[in-house]
């Protein structure tokens, strides 16, 4: 399979890059011809952000598990699709090829229908990283069922609001899954997750530690037997047949969770079409993907980084991705390399705070490794400190490879800004320029484009984009009315990112953070309003306050003021059952790193928050707090300055 719409030079870069803004449709249409339709579209592009309203490709059929299956069989049946490496390096690998790939998620679409899964039912998929959750999923696709994934920390109750939300009436999960030393009883926190909950019919459990399980008659099923029952259905005469369901372009394909400004997380909704077009010109253009190379992303699939980058990019582009169930620092910090030597991999695309965290063990992770096959390094999901970029260049890729910093979001799809491998150029800590079809802008508070750059000669603003690209969301699941006003209404007519950031005189974009009230902690997006609902749920807890902080390895650490029982002091014990809850409400990623009990937060006479003083003291910041007379008790700063853990 060759890419012709892959981008070899810079000067291809800049002409592709004027071909997409001048003539959007014609730039999109063309690139879509090198997929697999049921039948073609009738129209490009409708679309406007105030309601909001985008459509690609309308009228179009097709089904995404035909452009990253069936249409590679001929060419490459037997080549992998997916590589499996357990998280007990002594255990067996799994190579699935495409001919593997294409009879197991026949079988999978089987079992759910035998199982009364129809077009358009939500199944929420609830499971470690095994080649299991790749066929579910795409189990799912082919028969046109909206998958959910969630990711494997979250709690009961996380997964209980979420069931509810999406109304799912199905659930595939595992009896357990393994991770590092620890094995996590999967299926016992859906039981959690059950209680109450009207609307599953069915839970689908594959076996993966032998974790012992209940299950519930008439309610839960093995997978094992169901997948041996639908082997037989599909296999006849030696061939394996599950028609896929045609599927409009702009039929929902998943719903993926994210946490927002408020208390409760939104279902990001993808549509079949624009996601699988984008994620695979995205996939070929930044990684400069070549046949037969060996993709690593880390990313758990539970993340929109491992829809977009392990399961449907690589796959719609006949690509070998490579899949790992367990942990960077098991059974020692040199595992990921470990993986790179033994598969040879070639592209090795991760996050900024796994970097960190590796650098902390000096030359221990990578001096025993040989790496020679990498070519491209990337990473993603949260910025990267140019002391980490450097190790990362100079220890991994030995000076011989791009380094990919590619920005995007749950929301996006796919990456919107970073510069393509060996094609244009990086700039250290900086994700560079946007892709063909990106239009983005830097706005002030008001919603002007920022014109002056300041006295560095960089523009600095929030973070827009003000035309839609095939893999954009389309609403957030059962209120659209959210969807407009999170991110079409702070700025008419612009999609708001919720990202600051840096624009320097060659186009580069910085994305300096978030400047809502959004925390990334380890590249993982969690809503401070979260963390304090889930703080405030704890017994004796009156009030609480939620801001990041910088982390050396998270990159934001969470810091929590907790007015407790009225009183200022509390013990350590405390802090610990505080965790707890949170851990049982949000799930381990949300606890907080740090608790200061106080006695009060600094409020306005109207009682708002002030937060940019607590995100302060939390930085570490004493003096210049900015003004704090209009606070209505302006001594309790004193007192929480003075008190700082
Ligand atoms: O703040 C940005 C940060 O991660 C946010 C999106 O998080 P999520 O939806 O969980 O998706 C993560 C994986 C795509 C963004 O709003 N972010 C992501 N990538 C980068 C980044 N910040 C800086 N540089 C990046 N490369």
């Amino acid at each position: 399979m060759s890419y012709p719409f892959q981008i070899k030079s810079f000067e291809e870069y800049q002409q592709k890059y004027k071909e997409s803004v001048e003539q959007p449709e014609q730039f999109w249409a063309d690139v879509a011809e090198n997929f697999l339709w049921k039948k073609k579209w009738d129209n490009v592009l409708d679309w406007n952000f105030a309601e909001p309203k985008i459509e690609w490709f309308k009228g179009a059929k097709l089904n995404i598990t035909e452009n990253c299956i069936d249409r590679h069989l001929a060419e490459k049946g037997e080549d992998a699709a997916i590589i499996w490496e357990p998280n007990n390096p002594e255990e067996r690998t799994r190579i699935v090829t495409y001919n593997r790939l294409h009879k197991r998620v026949c079988q999978v679409a089987q079992m759910l229908k035998n199982n009364g899964v129809k077009k358009g039912d939500r199944v929420c998929i609830y499971m470690g990283m095994v080649p299991e959750l790749a066929y579910a999923v795409l189990g799912c696709a082919r028969i046109g069922a909206i998958h959910s994934v969630i990711f494997g920390g979250f709690s009961a109750q996380s997964i209980a609001d979420r069931l509810e939300d999406a109304q799912a009436e199905f659930i595939i999960t595992c009896d357990g899954a393994y991770r590092g030393e620890k094995v996590i009883a999967l299926k016992d926190v859906i039981d959690d997750a059950l209680r109450g909950n009207k609307t599953v019919k069915k839970v689908i459990v594959y076996t993966r530690t032998r974790t012992p399980v209940s299950m519930i008659k008439g309610r839960d099923i093995w997978w094992e037997d169901e997948m041996q029952f639908a082997e037989e259905q599909v296999e006849k005469d030696g061939k394996i047949f599950f028609e896929a369901e045609a599927m409009d372009a702009e039929d929902p394909l998943f719903i993926l969770y994210t946490s927002g400004s408020t208390g409760k997380p939104k279902g990001v909704v993808h549509s079949c079409a624009g996601y699988m077009i984008y994620t695979t010109y995205t996939f070929v253009n930044v990684f400069q993907y070549q046949p037969k190379q060996i993709h690593f992303c880390t990313a758990d699939v539970g993340w929109i980084t491992g829809h977009s980058y392990i399961v449907y990019g690589p796959l719609a582009a006949g690509a070998t991705s490579l899949m790992f169930e367990g942990i960077p620092t098991y059974p020692s910090c040199s595992r990921f390399f470990d993986i790179v030597d033994k598969y040879k991999v070639n592209i090795l695309y991760t996050a900024p705070t796994a970097i960190r965290s590796l650098m902390s063990f000096g030359d221990k992770s990578y001096k025993d490794n040989d790496l020679s096959s990498l070519k491209v390094l990337g990473t993603v999901g949260e910025p990267i400190n140019e002391e980490a970029w450097h190790w990362y260049e100079e220890y991994i890729g030995k000076k011989n490879c791009p380094i990919v910093d590619t920005w995007w979001q749950t929301e996006t799809g796919g990456i919107l800004i970073s510069n393509l491998a060996g094609v244009t150029n990086s700039k250290p800590s900086w994700a560079t320029l946007p892709l063909p079809g990106i239009q983005p802008l830097l706005v002030d508070e008001n919603g002007k484009e920022v014109t002056q750059p300041d006295e560095d000669g960089l523009l600095k603003g929030n973070l827009c984009i003000k035309f839609p690209w095939p893999s954009i969301l389309r609403t957030t699941y059962g209120d659209h009315e959210r969807c407009r006003t999170n991110y079409f209404a702070t700025y008419p007519n612009l999609y708001f990112t919720g990202d600051g950031a840096l624009k320097d005189k060659d186009g580069n974009y910085r994305i300096t953070g978030r400047v809502d009230d959004v925390l990334n902690v380890s590249g993982h997006r969690i809503g401070t309003a979260e963390v304090e609902n889930a703080i405030n749920m704890h017994a004796g807890v009156v009030e609480s306050a939620v801001v990041g902080y910088p982390h050396n390895i998270k990159g934001q650490g969470i810091y929590a003021y907790v007015i407790y029982n009225g009183k200022k002091a509390a013990d350590e014990l405390t802090k610990k059952d505080i965790n707890v809850t949170v851990s049982k409400v949000i799930g381990p990623i949300a606890k907080p790193d740090k608790i200061q009990f106080v006695s009060g937060l600094p409020k306005t006479r109207s009682g708002k928050i002030m937060r940019r003083i607590l995100r302060k003291i939390a930085e570490g910041e004493t003096e210049n707090l900015g003004d704090i007379t209009t606070l209505l008790d302006p001594s309790v700063v004193d007192e929480i300055k003075k008190e700082k853990v």
